[in-house]
């Protein structure tokens, strides 16, 4: 029976429907982001195309919303506004319908949808967005979760992409504009900070603002670029070889760079792991990532009571319990 996701946790508004792993809809609607991202004017903008989104998901999935068997939604982390109205979205039909409802973890929903997507069964997880940069893989102690090896010091790769791209004049796109100005650029020297399996960015940024005026964007969004990704994967390839994973996944908004996936594609080629990144539906945010994770805590754990279904804006990953296989 169908499974329904809601995903709401930053500019983008989405409903996904799943069935038996099988993706059935994954309809989006995302906020232009000006300037910035106010908030509440997001959250308003998820309220006003909630309903007409989700007839758009049950029509898409040839389905009615009696055939829906049980419902997730993003609970965090992400920003207080857009995720109660994904939490109020899925809770009203939750309740009406006498329907179990799922609180799921963004950035597990994330490397879940990779994992389901690649068919493996125990990856190495390089989680990039805007706010986060992560590697990850599930361990047992003191309960079945996705452990931390390694993290930003400071800010996540798609907010750093995003400043760099604000300060050169160019449309912040967790990395997309940057690596299109990058193109045919040439190599200027930028600072590069992996300690261990961590990385840190902020030095990078303001080094490569501050070359602006002194050099191509092409060559600085080339070097800046370079630098960043050369970091994520020297430390990736570092928690690859303690772990001795032998798959690796790359997921969120800035997987769906392609030079990433290339440098990412060499590391894995060189320890003989298999590697495997998502079509860009499911780097970006979605409903269906919700979905295929709501549906496996609907197969394989408890029901939680409606008191447990809040929201939380820092939920760390590290904090899910992950109860399937
Ligand atoms: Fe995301």
């Amino acid at each position: 029976m169908p499974v329904l996701g809601v995903e709401s946790s930053a500019h983008t508004l989405g409903i996904g429907i799943v069935d038996e792993g099988r993706i059935l809809a994954n309809e989006k609607i995302m906020y232009k982001i000006r300037s910035g991202i106010i908030p509440m004017r997001v959250a308003d903008f998820h309220a006003r195309n909630s309903a007409v989104l989700l007839k758009r998901a049950l029509r898409k999935a040839h389905v009615g919303i009696d055939d829906i068997e049980a419902i997730g939604y993003t609970k965090g982390p992400g920003l207080g506004p857009c995720l109660r109205v994904g939490q109020v979205i899925a809770r009203t039909i939750a309740v009406e319908r006498g329907l179990p409802l799922y609180p799921v973890n963004h950035a597990v929903a994330h490397i879940e949808v990779t994992k389901h997507l690649a068919r493996f069964n125990d990856p190495l997880a390089l989680y990039v967005s805007g706010g986060n940069s992560q590697i990850l893989a599930i361990a047992g102690e003191p309960f079945r979760h996705y452990h931390i090896y390694g993290e930003t010091f400071d800010i996540g790769v798609g907010n750093m992409l995003d400043s760099f791209a604000r300060e050169a004049g160019l449309i912040p796109a967790w990395g997309t504009s940057v690596e299109k100005a990058a193109l045919g650029g040439s190599y200027i020297e930028m600072p590069y900070t992996v300690k261990g399996m961590d990385f840190a960015f902020t030095g990078l940024l303001t080094h490569a603002a501050k070359v602006l005026s002194k050099n191509s964007i092409k060559n600085v969004a080339f070097s800046l670029q370079e630098t960043a990704f050369s970091m994520l994967c020297e430390a990736t390839e570092r928690a690859l070889l303690l772990t001795h994973k032998k798959e690796l996944v790359v997921s969120g908004g800035v997987a769906q760079s392609s030079r990433l996936r290339e440098m990412l594609g060499m590391v894995a080629k060189e320890h003989n792991v298999k590697f495997y990144a998502a079509p860009n539906e499911f780097n970006s945010d979605n409903g269906a990532m919700i979905a295929i994770v709501a549906e496996k805590m609907h197969n394989f754990m408890d029901k939680p009571g409606l008191d447990e279904c809040t929201i939380e804006q820092r939920y760390r990953v590290d904090k899910v319990k992950v109860g399937w296989p």
